[in-house]
């Protein structure tokens, strides 16, 4: 049913996009909910999207500085564009770079009639 709460949250859920929004094997920016100054970021792998908070747990700054640029020359894992990091896409765990070991802030997702759900505070 959409509308109803993601498991843990207290509001109803943000329509983030549809998922035909984001290729497959691509990644999309998107605007925090209002108040943040920090955005979120989605990538696509099929019928799954992995959400995340667009600040790298090395100093905080964006992951990336072109439009929708996340992702690596292969589009196999995700990239802060400061210093290299890369990061899993199925978990935000840093493989390699200044922050190896951290991980990237996840949002729960959920998907409903290929439309993208994330709670409504995500990213504040
Ligand atoms: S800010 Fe992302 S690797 Fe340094």
């Amino acid at each position: 049913m959409r509308g109803s709460l993601l498991p843990g949250m207290a509001q109803p859920p943000r329509t983030l996009c549809h998922l035909s929004d984001i290729p497959d094997g691509a990644a999309r920016g998107f605007p925090g909910p209002p108040g943040s100054f920090i955005g979120l970021f989605a990538v696509r792998r099929g019928k799954q999207v992995f959400v995340y908070v667009n600040s790298c747990p090395h100093i905080g700054t964006s992951l990336n500085l072109m439009p929708d640029r996340f992702l690596s020359a292969d589009g196999a894992l995700i990239v802060c564009v400061t210093h290299g990091a890369e990061f899993r896409i199925e978990d935000g765990y840093c493989l390699r770079g200044p922050c190896s070991g951290d991980r990237l802030e996840a949002v729960p997702v959920r998907i409903e009639d290929g439309t993208v759900l994330i709670p409504a505070d995500a990213g504040l």
